[in-house]
């Protein structure tokens, strides 16, 4: 067998997509900061045959995760219409625990969308732009995924001031100050269950969303004022958009029919927390959430200490087990 490995990373969405169209359509812009640590690296092992696929996590094969894949490799069929005739072996680990609640699907699906390109590639078959390409692959089997592509930043679905978005593919976003170019993420793990609530399920939610219309139409907004607040290096200015936008997703969930609650007790005590450090000491620290109870707390490079500090003498307390992820804004796949 050949093989082709990459490791794909993570991204953590300042401007949240949460509703869709299909296939997988975004309602609305997004945009993300790119990871650095939380990363998933694949290896595709391949050769000619009759479309098999074993799949191995840490080593280990898991079955259980055929269903995705299948799913995957028929809604890519247009970019990757080989894939009946070949045999695959999929080794995949992520570089962040199983049991922590991130999300693995961004980093996963960009890193196979990555490793069924390079298959393109060898096979010689025409691409036009690999990574845009990718991109649109990697849509297919996670829509936040399509976003992992570019670093340090990347934004999907149709933008009047990104110029080239598409809802079909991200774009490389790097018109920021450098600020901004290696920001810290420290994702605080508040629970680490499983999701409650499926992304599939959730971006259902709204369909048929009383305030649905006026969501989207902000979130076009929230992404202009944070282009410009990025640009200038409006610290302030980006934080009140990036908190605004967490609960914002948050309320989408609260305010749908049915409704969930995804935040937990501890959530709401980091947030204030995070506000009354803020408001007393003027450091620049903002959250963001994802749709679970964990926290990502984000600031500058340049406040590292003080931040990390506090986050160990006031915020460990309300993570399971004191566990944390120390992550930072990073440049995207890499191709072992
Ligand atoms: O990519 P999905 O379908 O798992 O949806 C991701 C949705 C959020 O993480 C809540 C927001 C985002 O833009 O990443």
């Amino acid at each position: 067998m050949k093989e082709t490995a990459w490791k794909s990373p993570s991204n953590i969405a300042l401007v949240k997509y949460w509703g869709k169209y299909d296939v997988q359509i975004p309602a609305n812009p997004s945009i993300s900061f790119t990871l650095s640590e939380a990363a998933t690296t694949t290896k595709l092992r391949y050769e000619e045959g009759t479309g098999t696929i074993k799949v191995f996590l840490d080593g280990k094969e898991t079955p259980s995760f055929l269903p995705k894949i299948e799913a995957f490799l028929e809604r890519t069929a247009e970019f990757f219409p080989f894939a009946k005739e070949m045999n695959f072996e999929i080794h995949t680990s992520n570089s962040f625990p199983h049991s922590s609640g991130i999300a693995s699907s961004a980093s996963g699906m960009s890193a196979l969308a990555l490793c069924m390109m390079s298959v393109k590639k060898d096979l010689g078959l025409p691409i036009t732009n690999f990574f845009e390409e990718a991109s649109n692959a990697a849509r297919l089997g996670s829509g936040s995924g399509s976003r992992s592509l570019y670093g340090p930043l990347a934004a999907w679905g149709e933008h009047a001031e990104i110029e080239g978005s598409s809802n079909e593919f991200a774009v490389a976003f790097s018109d920021v100050h450098d600020i901004f170019k290696s920001f810290q993420d420290t994702i605080l793990l508040v629970d680490k269950g499983e999701k409650t609530v499926s992304s599939t399920v959730g971006h259902g939610l709204m369909n048929g969303h009383p305030y649905a219309a006026a969501r989207f139409e902000q979130a076009h907004e929230n992404q202009s004022a944070l282009l410009t607040a990025m640009l200038e290096g409006d610290l302030e200015r980006f934080g009140a958009i990036v908190e605004s936008e967490a609960l914002t997703l948050h309320g989408m969930m609260m305010t749908s029919m049915p409704y969930f609650i995804l935040m937990k007790p501890n959530t709401l005590e980091v947030i204030n927390r995070i506000w009354s450090f803020r408001q007393q000491t003027g450091n620049p620290v903002f959250f963001t959430l994802d749709a679970g109870a964990n926290v990502h707390v984000l600031y500058p490079e340049s406040h590292k200490e003080v931040i990390m500090s506090f986050i160990d003498s006031e915020l460990r307390t309300f993570c399971k087990d004191g566990s944390y992820l120390c992550d930072a804004v990073g440049l995207g796949p890499t191709q072992l």
